[in-house]
């Protein structure tokens, strides 16, 4: 796993606020998170070994984020300090359990160098997963040494960017929500597998033979959606080595799971709780997330 670590400062509110509105929050909590941290949880949790490749700053956040990570049994060799601040999100959620989210990169944008040990944890392994929270010439370099090496390389382009297309090239399995299906259109097509995130309607799956199927999502009650996204995308490659029909319902369940508990990194499910929701009849009042 390359990817961001970020302390998420989450704010609870009826409302999301309005342009240059006021209004009144409910409750606030720090939530270690980040794309990448979060992926590599749900990766572990889910039941695959990982070692986060990322950077955390030298700040009040720093220890924490690095010890949610250990404590989740992602290994964190090659989690290094870089003096200044850590990544953050000041993320608000709604009744609904809707959420906005501001991302500042802090120490994730200042990863801009993979050593020889890097390199050799991204050739000795399976399979490398990342994101665009840090910078984009980090992830092409590290996915063009992946594809060297016959690792399979996932990506889950998001926050959406405009990519080379020679890492484009590299990826074998790209992750997107619809709306980043939307966004990205024709660009997508040359990868060979393709897994869109459709919320509470499931997921939908795109092989290199141009098949399409669709998953359908179990249905849960939403309290907050905020790493829902991760928390699928870390179970789906820790189930990939099953094929795309164990991993996408798998994925789905996770990602389901994910929304009923407040907090990203809080409400990443383990195999367990997954297996249970996948095996669980949906509730009688209930809405999809
Ligand atoms: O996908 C959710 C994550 O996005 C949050 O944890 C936040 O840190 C942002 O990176």
């Amino acid at each position: 796993m390359l990817g961001s670590i970020n302390m998420d400062l989450v704010t609870s509110v009826a409302r999301r606020p309005a342009p240059g509105e006021t209004v009144l929050g409910t409750a606030f909590a720090t939530v270690p998170g980040g794309k990448g941290a979060n992926q590599a949880i749900a990766a572990r949790r889910a039941g695959a070994r990982v070692e986060f490749l990322g950077a955390v700053g030298d700040d009040v956040f720093a220890e924490q984020l690095r010890s949610t990570l250990v404590a989740s049994g992602v290994g964190v060799d090659r989690l290094r300090t870089i003096p200044g601040p850590s990544g953050i999100a000041a993320i608000t959620v709604d009744d609904g359990g809707e959420n906005s989210i501001i991302v500042v990169g802090g120490a994730n944008a200042r990863l801009t160098e993979l050593d020889r040990r890097d390199l050799e944890v991204i050739a000795a392994a399976d399979i490398l997963l990342c994101q665009l929270e840090i910078p984009i010439a980090t992830v092409a370099a590290a996915a063009r040494h992946a594809r060297d090496n016959a690792t399979v390389v996932v990506l889950n382009p998001s926050p959406v960017a405009e990519l080379p297309a020679r890492l484009w090239a590299d990826v074998e399995v790209a992750v997107v929500n619809s709306g980043e299906a939307e966004q990205l259109g024709a660009v997508v097509d040359s990868v060979p597998h393709v897994v869109t995130t459709r919320g509470g309607a499931g997921a939908t799956y795109r092989g290199p033979d141009g098949r399409h199927c669709s998953y359908p999502s179990p249905r849960v009650r939403v309290v907050d959606t905020t790493g829902a996204g991760d928390s699928f995308t870390g179970a789906l490659v820790a189930a990939w080595g099953r094929g795309p029909e164990t991993a996408l319902p798998y994925a789905c369940a996770a990602g389901a799971s994910a929304t009923t508990v407040l907090g990203a990194s809080a409400s990443i499910p383990t195999a367990a709780a997954i297996e249970e929701l996948l095996r669980t009849p949906p509730p009688k009042t209930s809405r999809n997330h």
